[in-house]
C-alpha cells in the first residue's frame, strides 16, 4: 500500500523530516516544525526506478548557443532588470516589503506586456477584481488588454490558464494562494511551496511567463522557504523608504541577466514612472559642500550610478559608542574604522559614527570602503571635500587601496554630472578624459594628503 504519511516541514527554511522535533536541525529555530501532508503521493506500488524518464544529447537540441527569444515592453527599467526583457516560460519572484508598490508595478507591466502583443493574466488573491479595476482607472490604464482573475485556489488557476494559455500570468500573491491537496493553511510554508511548485511547473511546460508577487518577511527575506527563490529563475526585490519618492527594482538572481542590475522608479500621484537617470536624481538634494558628504561613483549592475554618502561623527555620551548605518553593510563600516585606526593612527574611540546613503540607496560594492573612509575622515576632521568630487576605490586591511573594475564607466559617468575631480587608488590605469585624477597609493596617503590629518 502506498505509504501516506505526513511530514514535518520547517516554517522557517522549509528543511523536511520524518519526524518533529522541537528544534530544527537544519536552521537551529525553535518550535517551527509543523506536520504537513505529502506533496502528492505517487501511483500506489510504484517505485522511483520504474517512472518514466529521458535524457537528451546536449548537441541534439536545437540552437543551444542561441540567446532566449525575450518580449521588451515599454518599461524599460523593467526590461532593464530582467536581463532585456521577458523570456518565455521564466519563472520570477518579485518580493517587498507591504505598501511599496509591489501591486502597482505589476499591474502596469501587465498593461505594458499586454500592449507589447502577449496575452496576459492578472491573477489577484489579494484583492477583488473591482478593486484592481479601480487601481487600473487611477493608472489610466483600464483600456489595457489584460485579464483578471480574481483566484487563490490554485487548481483554479491552473485550470483557468490551461484554457487561456496567456504568454505571462501575475500572482499577487504567492502567500494568498493554496493547494486544496495540501493539509496546511494559506501561507504556510507547505503552501507556498506547493503553489511556487505548481507555477512554476506550468511556466516551464506551457512556455508561460509566471510573475509572483511574494511578501518579505521583518528581515527582509521573502516569507516561505528559501527553496522558492531557488525553484524560480529570477527574483527580484523591490525596494525603497516610505518617505521617499524613488524605489528600486534589483535583480538579485537572475538566471537570463546580470544579476545586480537595478531599475528606478518614482511613486507618483498616476503610478510608478522610470527614472532614466538615477545618478541626477541621487544627487538632487545634495546642497553645498557639506563636512561628511562624499560623492560615490558606482557601478549597478551594467550601469554606472553616482550615490551620496553622509557620515556624521560626534562625541559620545555612551560608554559603547555607537555605530549606525543606514544603506551599507556594518561590518565593512567596523572595518574602515579599524583600518583607519591601526594603519592611519585616526581612533574613532568615544565617539559616535553615523553613516547614511542618501535617497535609500543600498550599497555592497567593496569599490565605495574609500569613499566611505573619506566621509567618515571628512565628518571627523570637520573638512568638506571640493565640491565637484567623486571617490571610489577598496581598502584592503592593510591600508593600501585596491583599484576596482570598470574605473572608465565611473569616471565617464562623473564627467557627465559635471565632476571635475576623482580620488582614486593608484595603478588602476585610469585615464581620466577631461577629469583631474588625484591616484593615492594607500588610505594614509589620503588621510595626509586631502585631509591634512594623521
Ligand atoms: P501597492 O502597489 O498596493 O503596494 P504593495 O502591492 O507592494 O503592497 O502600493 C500601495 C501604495 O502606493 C499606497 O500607499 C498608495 C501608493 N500609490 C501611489 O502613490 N500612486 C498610485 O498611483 C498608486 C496606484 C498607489
Ligand atoms: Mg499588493
Amino acid at each position: 500500500m502506498a505509504r501516506t504519511s505526513s511530514t514535518f516541514v520547517c516554517q522557517s527554511c522549509g528543511n523536511t523530516t520524518s519526524k518533529w522535533s522541537g528544534r530544527c536541525e537544519a536552521c537551529g529555530e525553535w518550535n517551527t516544525i509543523v506536520e504537513e501532508a505529502p506533496l502528492s503521493s505517487g501511483p500506489a506500488g510504484k517505485t522511483l526506478g520504474a517512472a518514466k524518464g529521458r535524457a537528451a544529447k546536449l548537441t541534439d537540441l536545437s540552437h543551444p548557443e542561441a540567446p532566449p527569444p525575450r518580449t521588451a515592453c515599454s518599461i524599460g527599467e523593467l526590461d532593464r532588470v530582467l536581463g532585456g526583457g521577458l523570456v518565455p516560460g521564466s519563472a520570477i519572484l518579485v518580493g517587498g516589503d507591504p505598501g511599496i508598490g509591489k501591486s502597482t508595478l505589476l499591474l502596469q507591466a501587465a498593461a505594458a506586456f499586454a500592449q507589447a502583443g502577449l496575452k496576459v493574466i492578472y491573477a489577484s488573491g489579494e484583492e477583488a477584481s473591482a478593486q484592481v479595476r479601480m487601481r487600473a482607472q487611477r493608472l489610466g490604464l483600464e483600456q489595457a488588454p489584460v485579464k483578471l482573475a480574481a483566484e487563490t485556489n490554485l487548481r483554479d488557476i491552473i485550470t483557468t490558464l490551461e484554457r487561456e494559455r496567456p504568454a505571462l500570468v501575475i500572482v499577487d500573491s504567492i502567500q494568498t494562494m493554496w493547494a486544496d491537496n495540501v493539509g496546511s493553511a494559506p501561507g504556510s510554508v507547505g503552501q507556498v511551496r506547493a503553489a511556487a511548485h505548481e507555477l512554476t511547473t506550468f511556466a516551464k511546460g506551457r512556455d508561460t511567463a509566471v510573475i509572483m508577487v511574494g511578501h518579505v518577511t521583518k528581515d527582509g527575506q521573502i516569507a516561505g522557504p528559501r527553496v522558492v527563490e531557488h525553484m524560480v529563475d529570477t527574483v527580484l526585490y523591490f525596494e525603497g523608504e516610505r518617505g521617499h519618492q524613488f524605489r528600486i527594482l534589483r535583480s538579485v538572481k537572475n538566471r537570463f541577466g546580470p544579476a545586480d542590475e537595478i531599475g528606478v522608479f518614482e511613486m507618483t500621484g498616476g503610478g510608478l514612472s522610470e527614472i532614466g537617470n538615477p545618478s541626477a536624481l541621487f544627487l538632487s538634494e545634495r546642497g553645498n559642500p557639506a563636512p561628511g558628504s562624499v560623492v560615490f561613483s558606482g557601478i549597478e549592475g551594467t550601469r554606472p550610478v553616482l550615490v551620496e554618502f553622509q557620515a556624521l561623527v560626534a562625541p559620545s555620551p555612551h560608554s559603547q559608542p555607537r555605530r549606525t548605518v543606514v544603506g551599507w553593510d556594518g561590518g565593512r563600516l567596523a572595518m574602515i574604522l579599524a583600518v583607519l585606526e591601526a594603519r592611519c593612527g585616526i581612533p574613532f574611540a568615544g565617539l559616535d559614527v553615523y553613516l547614511n546613503v542618501a535617497g535609500g540607496m543600498k550599497i555592497s560594492e567593496p569599490a565605495a570602503d574609500l569613499a566611505v573612509a573619506a566621509a567618515l575622515l571628512s565628518a571627523r576632521e570637520d573638512v568638506a571635500l571640493p565640491p565637484e568630487t567623486v571617490v571610489f576605490g577598496e581598502i584592503s586591511l592593510s591600508g593600501a587601496l585596491r583599484p576596482v573594475a570598470q574605473t572608465e564607466n565611473r569616471l565617464k559617468e562623473a564627467q557627465k554630472l559635471g565632476f571635475s575631480t576623482a580620488i582614486l587608488p593608484r595603478g588602476g590605469k585610469a585615464k581620466g578624459g577631461g577629469m583631474t585624477l588625484t591616484e593615492m597609493p594607500d588610505l594614509a596617503a589620503v588621510v595626509g594628503e586631502v585631509f591634512g590629518a594623521g
